[in-house]
Order: C-alpha cells, then structure tokens, then sequence
C-alpha cells in the first residue's frame, strides 16, 4: 500500500481505495521504488495531524475529557483511633480509623473530590453467616456515616449494601449447603440499606448480585420516608480476579467456593443488559459495570440502552497492576492511570470509582 502512494500516477482514489483497492495496477516494485516522489497535496485532502499540531488546538479538539467531578473515591475504613494501615497489594490505599478518615476525607474533598465510597473491615468476631452486624444501627458504617455527615457535610457519601465483609463465610449471601441465598439475603440486604439510610448515607450501593434486591431495597427506602436516598447499582459485576487485592484490603476473601452463581460470567454481554433493564425497572438511580478495564465494550453496550448515568469501578487489581509496573519503572504511572480513566469515559462511563483519586486531583488540578 505504502509503495501505492508513494507513486503519484499509480495512487489510488479515495473511491477506490473505499472500494478495497480492486483498481490498483499492477506494479513493479523495482521502478516504482526509483520513481517515490513526496504525495501532492491534491493525493491528500485530508490531513488528520492538522488538528494536532498544537496542545491548545488538541485540547479544543478532544471528545472526551476526565474531570475531578467525575470521581468517586473508595475509602477502607476499621475500628479504632490513630491508625493507618497500608494494604500491601494497594500501595497508597489504607485502611483508616474514623479519626484518620476524616482527615483524608478533608483532603480529598479540598482537592474537588466531591463523593466517596465507604467499605469496612469487620472484626472477625462480629462476623456470622446471616450479616448480622450489617444492619447494626450502631455498626461501623452508621457511626462512620453520621461523623462524616457532622464533619464534612459536603461529601457525598455511598454506602456499599453487601454481607461479605459482615459474613463469616466471606460470601456475599446467606450460605446453607454451600449454597447461597437468595431471597433470604434480599430480606436481610433491606435492613442494611435502611440502617445506612437512617445514619444519613446519600446513596446506597448493592454490590450483591442478588436477584430482585433493587426493587426490594426501593420499595422499603420509600415506606420508610428515605425517598430522597438514591440507588447505585452494581448491575453489571462480573465474577472477576481483578477484586483480589480489595479482599486483601478486607478480609473478605470467600472461605470456599467462588462467587459465580451470582456474580456474571465474564463471557457475557447481553446478561449485563437483561441485568441493567430489571435495575433500571426496579428503581435504580445510576448503573454500575465492575470491573471497569476489561468490560469496556460492556460500558459502551449499556450506553447505547439507557439515559441514567452510568458508573465504572476501576477495580482494586486494576489499581495494583499500574501501581506494581510504576514501582518497576516500566510504565510512566501519571501518563497510564490518566490513559486508563479517560478510557472509561470514552466507552460511556459519566462516573468513575477509582482508588487514583487524590492523584488523579492533584494533576488536573
Ligand atoms: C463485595 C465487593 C467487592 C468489591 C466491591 N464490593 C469484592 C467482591 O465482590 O468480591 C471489589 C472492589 C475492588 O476490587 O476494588 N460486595
């Protein structure tokens, strides 16, 4: 093709080359090699690097941008005072007192991040197989949530509704013969939601994968006055190794089994829709696809079916990859995590949970 162009007298027509090229001559590499004058400007009309040539004219030109509003921030948060403990498959992600958290959520909200994500460590010895502790109004998520609320009241706060940081099992339902489930887990994730909701959470956020869970949890938030408290849902979380690090972070690992009787096949793309249509008819506020960088076409399907703003998780694993190479040096780390959000944008995403948060502020700013 190259030597096609490079021989003005034997270049194609843009109508021809639309074609598949069918009228290309026959051509002697050896002449035509010889003869290679530079193109004419008549053989190119359009030159696409015109638009590139200078960063105030990239940036005018450029379909996607990634803003700070953009942002979700995930924050692990533990019992205790005066404490921050890194988590080793997350550097530069902590597991935090409430006193700490405050703090980091102080930074992060004056760097323009205006919402967070909230998952706690439970004790072991307050975890069973029913949750239990999921729904304690005095719980670490609810005292967590009113100190935030009384501390920062301009954060927005997501509350994640799920039993597996709660279970003993490490499953996201109630077990019984290895099984998990499901309605009996709805009725449980309905407390949880309102316990959150009465501690003042904006947004809760099923990570579940239970069926019918959206309808349920609306239902119960609006017979209880909490019809001002949103729903964002996981619709289309994929059972993923893109979560190990996060099941570092929590302790949450599942104690057997895997978590794909509930959680999507990662071959599936018209699952994720037949999920988002019953959230969207359920009552969900915003959708969710977790994990975000292997799901793009995912993000891109469900654009194309819905007005509701759609939300990415840029997953813990795909947070310690870019983390891991950075440390190596093998990859430009600002230039990478920048390069992986806008890429969620651009397939469709408005919102995007990512543990880069801080530092993806601090270089916009
Ligand atoms: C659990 C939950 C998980 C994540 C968010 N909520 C893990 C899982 O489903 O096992 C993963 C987030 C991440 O990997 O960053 N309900």
């Amino acid at each position: 093709m190259t030597e096609v162009l490079a021989d003005p007298s034997k270049a194609l027509s843009n109508a021809e080359l639309l074609a598949g090229g069918s009228a290309t001559p026959e051509l002697d590499p050896e002449t035509t090699a010889e003869l290679a004058p530079l193109p004419s400007s008549q053989t190119i009309s359009q030159r696409p690097r015109r638009l590139r040539r200078t960063a105030t004219l990239r940036k005018m030109v450029r379909e996607t941008n990634l803003q700070i509003s953009d942002l979700i921030y995930p924050l692990f948060v533990m019992e205790g005072e005066n404490q921050k403990v890194e988590i080793a498959s997350m550097p530069g992600c902590y597991r935090y007192t409430l006193d700490l958290l405050l703090v980091e959520i102080h930074q992060a909200s004056e760097l323009g991040i205006g919402a967070i994500a909230l998952f706690p460590l439970i004790p072991e010895t307050q975890k069973d197989n029913l949750g239990t502790e999921s729904y304690n109004p005095q719980g670490l998520i609810p005292r967590t949530v009113q100190a935030i609320k009384q501390a920062i009241p301009e954060i927005l706060i997501i509350t994640d509704v799920a039993l597996d940081p709660y279970s003993s099992t490490g499953h996201d339902g109630i077990v019984e013969d290895g099984k998990i489930l499901n309605d009996e887990t709805v009725a449980v994730l309905v407390k949880q939601a309102l316990a959150q909701a009465t501690a003042g959470t904006d947004f809760v956020a099923p990570s579940d994968m239970m069926d019918g869970r959206i309808g349920a949890i609306r239902q119960a938030l609006d017979a209880a006055g909490w019809t001002n408290v949103g729903i964002l849902a996981y619709s289309a979380k994929y059972a993923s190794g893109y979560y190990g690090p996060f099941r570092d972070a929590l302790d949450s690992a599942p104690k057997f089994g895997d978590k794909k009787t509930y959680q999507m096949d990662p071959g599936n793309s018209r699952e994720a829709l037949k999920e988002i249509e019953l959230d969207i008819t359920e009552g969900a506020d915003i959708l969710m696809v977790k994990p975000a960088l292997a799901y793009l076409d995912i993000i891109w399907r469900i654009k194309q079916r819905t007005n509701l703003p759609i939300a990415a998780y840029n997953v813990s694993g795909e947070y310690a990859m870019i983390k891991a190479a950075a440390a190596q040096g093998w990859i430009d780390e600002k230039q990478v995590i920048l390069e992986t959000l806008i890429s969620m944008k651009r397939a469709g995403a408005d919102l995007i949970l990512t543990y880069f948060a801080k530092e993806v502020a601090l270089i916009l700013q």
